[in-house]
């Protein structure tokens, strides 16, 4: 039997102090994983366009429901913060932005862009196209 050999561990996610840019990096993994489950109802919606009335009112019924507007709220919000969050790791890829206020002012700024850009979306969802 071969003798067990401690090796040397990365430190656990309970080890660090829990900092906005922390919790933002966790949100944009989890927004990235919520997209691919968007693109989904995204072909969903393109395909049963393409299928007919009926195919297409399948989707209707569903985006009219409060369930329906629950996820697509919650993918409008995914897409448009994982976007802007995305844009903020553009700065630090060019070397901009690591100062600890840059930082922050980044992280804030992509959190209140997203909220700001999805309420606006669904406020000219509605406005426009009366919600339905
Ligand atoms: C439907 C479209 C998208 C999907 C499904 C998606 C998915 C993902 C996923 C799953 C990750 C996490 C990868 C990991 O942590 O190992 C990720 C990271 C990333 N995404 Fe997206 N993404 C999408 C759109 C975008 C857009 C529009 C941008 C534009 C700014 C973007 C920028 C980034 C960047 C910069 C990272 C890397 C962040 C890092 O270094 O940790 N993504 N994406």
């Amino acid at each position: 039997m071969t003798a067990r050999i401690e090796r040397p561990l990365s430190p656990h996610l309970s080890t660090y102090r829990v900092t906005l840019t922390m919790a933002l990096s966790i949100i944009h993994r989890a927004t990235g994983i919520a997209l691919y489950f968007g693109t989904l109802l995204l072909a969903w919606w393109l395909i049963a366009a393409a299928s007919g009335p009926g195919a297409y009112a399948n989707v209707q019924a569903f985006t009219g429901s409060i369930i329906g507007k629950l996820i697509l709220f919650g993918y409008t919000w995914s897409l448009l913060h994982h976007l802007c969050s995305g844009i903020r790791y553009f700065f630090w890829d060019l070397g901009y932005g690591f100062k600890p206020n840059e930082r922050e002012a980044l992280t804030w700024g992509a959190l209140i862009a997203g909220i700001s850009l999805t309420v606006l979306v669904w406020i000219i969802a509605y406005t426009v196209g009366g919600g339905r």
